[in-house]
C-alpha cells in the first residue's frame, strides 16, 4: 500500500490515467446494486469511463445550481430544518425522480454504492429507484448520481453544522469545511501496471496545496462540485439563518 499525503503527489497520481480505481465485480445479476456499480462512471476506466461521465456531465449541465439552492433552502424552511432528505430529494425533483420514497431509497444505498458491501435492503432500494424507468444507460446515470451524492452531501452539511453559528457567513463556513474537514478523506487506486494499491490522504494533501482536492482533480473529478456546493448552501442558508 502507498500513502499519499502531499498536494503534488496526489494531484499527479489522480491525474495519471495508469492508476485506476479498484475493480468491481462485473458478474452481478441485473437490478442489483452491484450490477449499478459495474455499470457506474465512478468504477469504470478508459473508454467505458469517458462515455459514461459524459453521460453525467450532460445531465448535470441541464440543472441550474441556483435553482437546486433555492429549492434546497425553501424545502428545509418547509420542513422547520431537518435537511436531512433534502439534498436528494432536491436533486431527484430536477432529475425527474417524482417517488416520494426517493430520499429513504437512496440513503439506503448510498453506502454500499461507495464501499461495495452488498446486502438485501440495499438492492431492494436500487430496484424502487429504478422502477419504472428501465435499466439503459441514461436511467443508469440519473440513478448513480443519486446515490453519489447522497452521503457526501450530506456530510459536507453534518461537517459544516459542526463548527457553523446561527448569523455566520455560509459561504465562508462552507469553504473552510471544505479545505479543513471534507466529508469525503480519502480516495484510492490501484497501479494498473504493478497492482500496488495507493490511498490518497485528501485532508492531508489539502493542508500543502493553494487549491483543495475535497472534489478530487485529474482524470476523474466530481462533475458535481457546483451542484453540491448550491444543495449545501441552500440548507446552511436554511439552517443558520432562521
Ligand atoms: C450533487 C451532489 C454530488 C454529485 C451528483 C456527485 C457526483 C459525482 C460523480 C458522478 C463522481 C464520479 C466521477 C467520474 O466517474 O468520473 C464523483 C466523484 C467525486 N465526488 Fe462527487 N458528487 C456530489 C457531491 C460531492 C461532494 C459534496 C463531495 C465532497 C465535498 C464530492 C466529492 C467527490 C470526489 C472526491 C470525487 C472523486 C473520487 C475519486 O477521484 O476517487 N462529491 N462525484
Amino acid at each position: 500500500m502507498v500513502d499519499i499525503t502531499r498536494h503534488a503527489e496526489a494531484l499527479a497520481v489522480l491525474a495519471d490515467s495508469r492508476y485506476i480505481p479498484p475493480p468491481v465485480r462485473q458478474d452481478a445479476p441485473e437490478g442489483t446494486l452491484a450490477w449499478l456499480r459495474a455499470r457506474a462512471s465512478r468504477f469504470s476506466t478508459g473508454q467505458a469511463h469517458a462515455g459514461r461521465r459524459r453521460l453525467l456531465e450532460d445531465l448535470l449541465a441541464a440543472l441550474d445550481p441556483d435553482t437546486l439552492r433555492d429549492a434546497a433552502r425553501d424545502l428545509t424552511l418547509e420542513r422547520d430544518g431537518r435537511w436531512e432528505g433534502v439534498p436528494v430529494t432536491v436533486l431527484g425533483h430536477a432529475l425527474g425522480f417524482r417517488d416520494p420514497g426517493l430520499a429513504s431509497a437512496a440513503r439506503t444505498a448510498a453506502p454500499g454504492y461507495l464501499s461495495g458491501e452488498e446486502k438485501p435492503e440495499a438492492d431492494a432500494a436500487v430496484r424502487d429507484l429504478f422502477a419504472g424507468r428501465g435499466t439503459a444507460e441514461d436511467a443508469v446515470a440519473r440513478v448513480t448520481l443519486l446515490l453519489q451524492a447522497h452521503d457526501a452531501t450530506e456530510g459536507l452539511i453534518r461537517n459544516a453544522l459542526r463548527e457553523a453559528r446561527p448569523g455566520d457567513d455560509v459561504a465562508r463556513a462552507l469553504e473552510r469545511t471544505l479545505r479543513l474537514d471534507p466529508p469525503l478523506t480519502v480516495t484510492r487506486r490501484l497501479d494498473r501496471e504493478t497492482g500496488a494499491e495507493v490511498r490518497i490522504d485528501l485532508v492531508r494533501a489539502n493542508r500543502d496545496g493553494e487549491p483543495h482536492l475535497t472534489f478530487g482533480a485529474g482524470v476523474r473529478p466530481c462533475p458535481a462540485d457546483r451542484h453540491a456546493t448550491a444543495l449545501a448552501t441552500g440548507v446552511l442558508t436554511a439552517v443558520l439563518t432562521r
